[in-house]
């Protein structure tokens, strides 16, 4: 393989403190070294004034593949995944049929590879069929390559399933994934209950169905000594469970989506179902909780939660469409003029929420650009404003809640095994 060099850059890799200017040269798929003055690569990419960061890792990604592959292919996804910067994505299990035996976490990973883009990481059910009633083969899904396990898209209603999965999970050394939603509370909602929704008319899914559940698992954590990650975190009050969690010890984490940091349920003024989601936007107090999150690193992850629907499912009234808005091709850009522009993030610790902290939560070995690793490298040109136009990304959906948005900050080479897949 040839080798590659990076010249004068900004490398940013949080895992080992490191933000300099320097070159850096990959060698036979791995980083060889980072320095001053490399030469003799067979490919120089000048990236003076660029940033050079490890690959960002999106450890909650929905590609639909078996069963919606008109929404999204885990090919047509690990591309919108490239173009977005992401090197490595972790596919949740709510798929037709659920990834819930050894013989389906194979599947992703055999299509991840041919389709020869971004690495893809199968995430395993909980329960078989995500139904909530029995145990998955959860040794079987870590045997086939999964990394993590979630029922998402659905919460594990029932505790004691919770408590086990946890107990198993753990006598893996993986971790749980949660969907934290009272089923009972939330009833029919179909945005953040409150002021905006009693306007429009619309029924509510209260924050306190969230916080109950994030209140319930971090109790089970406490009682199995398991390990939980707190999907999509959205609500002040999660977040304080959180943080509490962590200060006691206990092995909780979170990720936040760039959509629940940029937005809130006053997007949805216009009954337009783009700005549709579970959990759903919530109230600027919330916002402002998810951003405190990230700056003190109570949440060490930004996740997208990308989840393509078609066009023809989502172009209804507000009440009969899906949930889910894609994510692959903005998040970049929606962290930079959110957070890094707004002085919420520095942009060092916006890169460690989409690199080192969710690779550390997986468990797998991404997310750093220390000589030995596997060289999956991001460029990308924080100030170069563009505007979001969902008709030009790889993804088959066009679900976004950002078109029309200018923007700041665009992904320039995507560099996955030392091989650049330039959108
Ligand atoms: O909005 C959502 N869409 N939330 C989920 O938890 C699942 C996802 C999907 O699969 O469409």
């Amino acid at each position: 393989m040839p080798s590659l060099l990076l010249r004068g850059g900004r490398i940013i890799d949080p895992a080992h403190r490191i933000d300099r200017v320097a070159d850096l040269l990959c060698v036979d798929g791995t980083v060889k070294r980072i320095g001053a003055k490399i030469s003799g690569a067979d490919e120089v990419l000048d990236v003076a004034g660029l940033v050079v960061a490890p690959g960002f890792v999106d450890m909650h990604v929905h590609l639909r593949e078996p069963g919606k592959e008109e929404e999204e292919t885990i090919a047509s996804g690990s591309a919108a995944a490239i173009a977005g910067g992401f090197t490595s994505v972790a596919a949740m299990p709510n798929t037709e049929p659920a990834v819930d035996t050894q013989a389906a976490a194979e599947f992703v990973i055999q299509q991840g590879r041919r389709a020869g883009k971004a690495n893809v990481y199968p995430i395993g059910a909980v329960t078989k069929e995500r139904k909530g009633e029995e145990l998955a083969e959860m040794g079987a899904l870590v045997r086939g390559g999964a990394v993590a396990f979630s029922d998402d898209g659905a919460p594990v209603q029932n505790a004691e399933m919770m408590r086990i999965g946890l107990q198993y999970a753990k006598m893996f050394d993986r971790v749980v994934i949660s969907h934290c939603e009272d089923r009972d509370l939330c009833g029919s909602g179909v945005m953040n209950a409150g002021v905006v929704a009693m306007t429009l008319g619309l029924s509510g899914m209260p924050r306190i169905a969230e916080d109950i559940m994030v209140h319930r698992d971090i109790a089970l954590v406490a009682a199995t000594g398991g390990r939980l990650h707190i999907a999509h975190l959205s609500t002040a009050g999660g977040v304080d469970l959180v943080r509490a969690a962590q200060k006691r010890g206990l092995r909780v984490t979170a990720e936040a989506t760039p959509h629940h940091v940029a937005l809130t349920d006053e997007a949805v003024r216009e009954y337009d179902p783009n700005f549709k989601m579970n959990p759903p936007l919530r109230t600027a107090t919330d916002v402002a909780a998810v951003r405190d999150g990230l700056r003190d690193g109570t949440i060490a992850a930004i996740a997208t939660d990308h989840a393509p629907h078609a066009a023809e499912e989502k172009e209804c009234e507000f009440v009969a469409a899906p949930f889910g808005v894609i994510g692959l091709e903005t998040a970049l850009p929606v962290v930079i003029t959110e957070l890094v522009e707004k002085k919420v993030l520095s942009l060092v610790q916006a890169v460690a929420r989409l690199t080192a902290g969710p690779a550390r939560i997986l468990g797998i070995p991404k997310g750093t650009l220390k000589p030995g690793a596997d060289a999956d490298i991001t460029v990308f040109d924080p100030k170069s404003a563009w505007v979001i136009d969902p008709s030009k990304f790889r993804s088959k959906s066009r679900n976004c809640p950002f078109a029309g948005w200018k923007v700041r900050g665009r992904v320039v080479h995507t560099i996955v095994s030392g091989k650049r897949m330039d959108p």
